[in-house]
């Protein structure tokens, strides 16, 4: 297994929208173990392949305190949604920052597991909240871009500090 590296918001190929997975290989399933263990290290909740510069649409997310739930989704397609909320989000792409974004506060998703087998899961709440933060990801979208032009600027300001201050 490996740690990736994550892709640093405002990089550019954080705006490509990714491909489908056309077969679920070994080669996919050691892409999706070492996507978990970077996510485990880095420490985040949910991990998309788009952040360690992988343009195929799978993503990680395990919410759970003890860090051992596991969930992963390859070509996630949300089937249904329902209702709206607010919560504060942070990404492991865009370091320090936090705001709130408006989303369903529930989806149905289907994918496919690790087998290549499809499945459906109904989330709720903050997973469901990740899954539709982690599939903006996979289309190439941030969540700080929800944000207006005068908030995302003074992230970009503030990101930008803080890369001269670590120099
Ligand atoms: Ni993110």
């Amino acid at each position: 297994m490996a740690i990736l590296k994550i892709l640093q918001y405002p990089d550019e190929r954080l705006h490509t929208v990714a491909a489908p997975v056309n077969a679920v290989t070994d080669r996919t399933r050691t892409l999706i173990q070492n996507m978990a263990e970077t996510m485990y290290a880095a420490p985040g909740i949910g991990l998309a392949a788009t952040q360690v510069d992988v343009h195929e649409r799978i993503i990680v997310i395990d919410i759970s305190e003890a860090r051992d739930q596991l969930h992963v989704f390859i070509n996630p397609e949300i089937i249904s949604h329902n209702g709206d909320l607010e919560y504060e989000e942070g990404c492991l792409s865009v370091p320090g920052i936090y705001g709130k974004v408006r989303r369903a506060e529930s989806v149905t998703v289907s994918a496919l597991n690790t087998e290549g087998k499809p499945f459906t899961l109904e989330a709720s709440g903050l997973m469901a909240i990740c899954i539709q933060h982690e599939m903006d990801h996979l289309e190439g979208k941030v969540f700080v871009e929800y944000w207006s032009a005068f908030k995302q600027s003074r992230v970009l300001a503030k990101l930008k500090k803080k890369q001269r201050s670590t120099m």
